[in-house]
This record gives C-alpha cells, sequence and structure tokens, in this order.
C-alpha cells in the first residue's frame, strides 16, 4: 500500500512538471505502458495473502483512473499551450505598408526595339540565332583564317576545340544564306560574348547584325539606309562616314561613324576632340562568303553591318561606363523609364 502511495505521490510531482505534448506521452509510458510502473506493481498481487488482494486490486484500478484522467487533462492543457505559443511566433503584422512592384525594359531593350523598329519599317525582317556557336558558322563560312587574332582563347570563350559563345552576330549571315535565296533582307538583334571587360568592353554585350543580299546592291545602299537610322536615332542632322577598314567577310569594308551627338561634331571628351564616333562595322559581303553558303555571286552580291547596341545606348544617353548597364541599380535603370 506504501508502494501505491510512494507512485501516486511522485506521478503528480512529474506532472506537475510537464509542459509538452511529448512529455505527457513519455509519462503515459512510464506509468501505464506494458512495462510501466502499475503493471509492475499489479505483478506483485501474487505474493500478498489471498484476503488482501481485493483490496490492493482495487487501490490499483483506482491509482490506474487517477493516472489515466490526471494525464488527459494534462494533455489538453500543454495542446493549447503549444497552441499558443505558436500563434504568437508566427504572428503577421498586417498593418504594415507595401512594397510596389517595380519593372521597366531595360535601356539596351529600349535602344533594341527602335532600331529593329526602324528597320522592319525599311522592310527588314527580324531573325534570331544560337549565342553557342559553332566553329565552323562564327569564323570559317566567314572566311576567318585559322591564324586570326580573333580566333584565339584570349578572345573568344570557348566550349570545345569546335564550340563555343558567338564573339558577333555575323555567323548568322552565313545561316540566313544557307535557308534562303535572293532577296535577303534581315535583321538579328542578339546577345555577343568576348573575353574583355573593363569600362567600354563587357564580356557580354549586343549587336544588331543587318544582311541585304539582292541584285545590284551598292555601298551607298548601305550608306542610305545607315544615315536613315542615324536621323531618327540622334537627329536630322547627324552625319555618317565611312572609313576604309578590314573584315575578312567583306570587301571592301568600312568602319562607320557618326558626328558625335553630345558636341553635334565640334570635338568634345566623349568623341576623344574629333567630332566622331565610330558605331559599326561594315562592309559588301564577300563573294567568297556568298558561294560559301550556296549564293551565286556571279548573279547576287550585298551589305551587311554589325552595329554595337551598348555604343549607341552610350552615345544617346551619355553613359560614361559600359557596366552600368549590367549593375541593375534601379537608381540608373529608372532614369530611362519615360
Ligand atoms: N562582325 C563584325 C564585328 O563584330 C562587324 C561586322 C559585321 C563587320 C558585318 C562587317 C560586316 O566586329
Amino acid at each position: 500500500m506504501s508502494k501505491i502511495a510512494e507512485i501516486k505521490s511522485s506521478f503528480e510531482a512529474e506532472v506537475k512538471s510537464c509542459v509538452k505534448i511529448s512529455e505527457v506521452q513519455d509519462m503515459k509510458v512510464k506509468y501505464l505502458g506494458k512495462s510501466g510502473e502499475l503493471t509492475a506493481l499489479l505483478k506483485e498481487i501474487k505474493n500478498l495473502p489471498s484476503e488482501e488482494r481485493p483490496v490492493f486490486g482495487a487501490k490499483v484500478n483506482e491509482l490506474r483512473n487517477f493516472i489515466e484522467n490526471a494525464l488527459q487533462e494534462k494533455l489538453f492543457k500543454v495542446k493549447e499551450l503549444e497552441m499558443q505559443e505558436k500563434l504568437q511566433n508566427e504572428k503577421i503584422d498586417v498593418s504594415l505598408t507595401s512594397v510596389k512592384p517595380w519593372g521597366a525594359l531595360h535601356p539596351i531593350t529600349l535602344v533594341e526595339n527602335e532600331i529593329c523598329n526602324l528597320m522592319i519599317a525599311m522592310g527588314f525582317e527580324v531573325a534570331s540565332g544560337p549565342e553557342i556557336e559553332t566553329d565552323y558558322y562564327n569564323f570559317q563560312a566567314l572566311n576567318i583564317p585559322e591564324d586570326h587574332p580573333a580566333r584565339d582563347m584570349q578572345d573568344t570563350f570557348y566550349i570545345t576545340d569546335s564550340i563555343l559563345l558567338r564573339t558577333h552576330t555575323s555567323p548568322m549571315q552565313a545561316r540566313l544564306m544557307e535557308k534562303k535565296q535572293p532577296p535577303i533582307k534581315m535583321i538579328c538583334p542578339g546577345k555577343v560574348f568576348r573575353s574583355d571587360s573593363d569600362a567600354s568592353h563587357s564580356p557580354v554585350f549586343h549587336q544588331i547584325e543587318g544582311l541585304v543580299v539582292d541584285k545590284n546592291v551598292t555601298l551607298r545602299d548601305l550608306k542610305g539606309t545607315l544615315e536613315y537610322i542615324a536621323s531618327h536615332l540622334f537627329g536630322s542632322n547627324t552625319k555618317v562616314r565611312f572609313r576604309p577598314s578590314f573584315f575578312p567577310f567583306t570587301e571592301p569594308s568600312v568602319e562607320v561613324d557618326l558626328t558625335c551627338s553630345n558636341c553635334g561634331g565640334k570635338g568634345c571628351s566623349l568623341c576623344k576632340g574629333t567630332g566622331w564616333i565610330e558605331v559599326l562595322g561594315a562592309g559588301m559581303v564577300n563573294p567568297y562568303v556568298l558561294e560559301n553558303s550556296g549564293i551565286d555571286s556571279g548573279k547576287y552580291n550585298g551589305y551587311a553591318f554589325g552595329m554595337g547596341v551598348e555604343r549607341i545606348a552610350i552615345i544617346k544617353y551619355g553613359i560614361p561606363d559600359i557596366r552600368l548597364f549590367y549593375e541593375n541599380d534601379k537608381r540608373f535603370l529608372k532614369q530611362f523609364v519615360k
């Protein structure tokens, strides 16, 4: 009988200190389980004289009921406590002010769209091609020889010996001519990649390739097209100047300058005092490239140009560092929202 009283008082002390559901469950096992304290007590019954057994049995049952009820009650309380604690911890303040989402077209996208729309109005179609390109389309098809410096690891990101990130949009010239016979009048905007990085060079930048192949195309057609774009982008006083240059895929080749939009041609820091700013490379499509892509160079000729979108945007908006375009600083980007 003293054992029963002992178990009861230790149970009462223990149940008081329970604060978790798991602790209550552990107590249930400890007192009422198969190898719990009460089961052990019941096993003692056989050692008692037979007249004492009913009284003892009744007392143990009484204790069992008491423990069961107490644990049930405790479980209820502890669940309530845990719920309160959870509600407290996961509280949200519905009175906080909202954060407005903000988004706008990137300045590079704005300039690219503006140029493409001008070209579309002149009857050009828009195409796009792979940024991961083969050595064949990026170099070989464009008559760029094995030992040309552009092929150097220092300038080109190679993926394997023959697969690379395109260094210009010109591979699209070969891809377009393989697919379609003249007349061809297309532009291809897209990302290009070069291993180069400073205030005026970015490892990723954007170009727009232009290609016209037809009968009797001349450099004057190219100049007229570029003058049209320049006057719409920078104002009708903007002049276009051709300087002789060299690209393996055009012959003759030219570098194209525009009168500086900042000083109007007088000379300033943007144009380094010359009054002119270089914006693209161009030329008459090399007959080798035409033939290589399945076009009869005796019948057709054409012009091509590759325009740097960042360069145009830099001049248009007077941006001092090309890296500003890629930093995603909202203070910079917000300035281009109309
Ligand atoms: N692909 C040349 C470059 O990236 C530009 C170019 C395009 C020149 C088309 C001539 C004709 O520098």
